[in-house]
């Protein structure tokens, strides 16, 4: 079993040269958003709070005060979202159902008038073709919950599954695919250990609570959706390609074991293979008592999916370094240094290196043997209209994009079972702790007149869905 990939095996030029540009029959290419991201309209129609509503109003938590409030405002221009997602071919588009706005107090009431949006999105996009995919938590937990415990509560895991039970009800007869969490290893470990994302806590001992519970909910809703007729269901995580700095060093293979549990195994074992490993388990026990884990929980976690999400912008290189102090975001890292070497960025000072997903591919192939689907993968760059001008030349984002398809192409044609693509994101949205200073879409949105415009890389994409392959 490889644990990790090695920086060895790492060539980027490899990646330049693929035996063929063109993607499998079949092969499903769409575009992704979470709800809290764009819809804005957060006090609208009964939608309650969400612990990000909570957080981008906590000074000095989100870049410049920045909040979903209006955010790009796509729960009233939606239809005009989905005209622009027809024009330019898209097969596919993966959004987030904002929880607070299905039951504003997490548990009990349901808000109907929240489920009517999701109701009109839905059929919007079936009438243009495009097929809905769904993730019932991109992060926005009803801030009742969280009140109560968040995810560190084994209530919030009941709950999740109770919600998705009832968007399912709504509209489950039109949806096929479903997908339970958005990257739990964010909720958690940026959520709860780092505090960088809501709820903005720093507890080892509540991280991993959290990581237990948000899989218990995985667990839970898959079992029930599966029960209610679901026909695809899936979980997308954003699995680590954790590269040792030295890979003949046995201190940096040790250390990226480390890594690697702390951010895939310790989700991938319970989902597909029923438990947690052993080391993790020690690990965990560090921080806290293991009596979370009730009895059967792993089974019940352990739920058949068909198909993992997996969601890859950048690697991490880890390396031994003794004296060197836990990152805040990984609990039991002391000794363990992240630094990454110097190299091509995104606008989020993300190393590019699509050589490395086609090995993360690889490795989720040959260690969990799951059909895999690229989920979210895209990049930030600040590129926008000049004066009187409609176009955004985007170049950096194609070539990040171009390159990061090849590297698919490349784990295709080694035998992965690599399902579909879908660029993050449709349009320049709110992008978390980063506020609007970061700009991932494919379409360029103006803030202060709600108006999109289609990037460069947008018509580029087109082509690409248009002849199944790059040019
Ligand atoms: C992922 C998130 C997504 C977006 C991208 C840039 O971690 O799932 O919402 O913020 O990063």
């Amino acid at each position: 079993m490889t644990a990790t990939v090695t920086s060895e095996s790492v060539d980027p030029g490899e990646a330049a040269q693929p035996a063929s540009a063109r993607f499998p029959d079949g092969f499903v290419w769409g575009s992704a958003t979470a709800s809290y991201q764009i819809e804005g309209a957060a006090a609208e129609d009964g939608r309650g709070p969400s612990i990000w509503d909570t957080f981008s109003r906590t000074p000095g938590r989100v870049h410049a005060g920045h909040t979903g409030d209006v955010a790009c405002d796509h729960y009233h221009r939606y239809r005009d979202d989905v005209a622009i997602m027809a024009d330019l071919g898209l097969q596919a588009y993966r959004f987030s159902v904002a929880w607070p706005r299905i039951q504003p107090d997490g548990t009990g009431p349901v808000n109907t008038r929240g489920l009517d949006f999701y109701d009109r999105l839905t059929d919007e996009l079936l009438s243009k073709g495009i097929d809905p995919v769904i993730t019932l938590y991109h992060w926005d937990l009803p801030q009742a919950l969280e009140s109560r415990g968040g995810w560190a509560s084994r209530e919030t895991a009941l709950a999740f599954a109770d919600y998705a039970q009832i968007v399912y009800g709504r509209i489950g007869d039109r949806v096929r695919t479903w997908t339970t969490l958005n990257e739990p290893w964010c909720s958690a470990f940026l959520g709860y250990a780092a505090g960088v994302h809501a709820p903005g806590i720093q507890d080892p001992a509540a991280t991993f609570r959290a990581v237990h519970h948000l899989l218990l909910g995985h667990g839970l809703a898959t079992e029930a959706l599966r029960a209610a007729g679901a026909q695809t269901i899936g979980i997308t995580l954003n699995p680590d390609a954790v590269i040792p700095v030295d890979p003949t060093s046995p201190a940096d293979l040790a250390a990226a074991r480390i890594a690697d549990g702390l951010h895939n195994r310790i989700f991938l074992d319970p989902l597909i293979k029923g438990a947690y490993p052993d080391d993790m388990r020690e690990l965990m026990a560090r921080f806290t008592p293991l009596d979370f884990i009730s009895a059967g929980d792993e089974k019940q976690i352990n739920q058949p999916i068909d198909v993992l999400g997996v969601n890859y912008y950048t690697p991490s290189y880890v390396s031994a370094k003794p004296g060197q102090p836990a990152s805040p975001a990984a609990p039991g890292t002391e000794g363990i240094d992240f630094t990454k070497p110097a190299g091509p960025v995104t606008d989020m000072n993300w190393l590019i290196e699509p050589a490395a997903l086609t090995l993360l591919l690889e490795r989720l192939h040959n260690d969990y043997g799951v059909p895999l689907m690229i989920t979210e993968n895209g990049a930030a760059f600040p590129d926008g209209p000049a004066a009187g001008s409609d176009e955004v030349h985007d170049t950096r984002r194609i070539e990040y994009i171009d390159g990061h398809l090849r590297a698919c192409l490349d784990a295709i044609s080694h035998g992965v079972d690599l399902r579909g693509y879908f660029v993050w994101s449709l349009m320049d949205n709110f992008e978390w702790a980063e506020g609007y200073a970061k700009r991932f879409g494919v379409i360029h949105v103006d803030y202060a007149t709600q108006e999109r415009r289609p990037k460069d890389s947008a018509l580029w994409y087109s082509d690409v869905i248009r002849r199944n392959g790059l040019g």
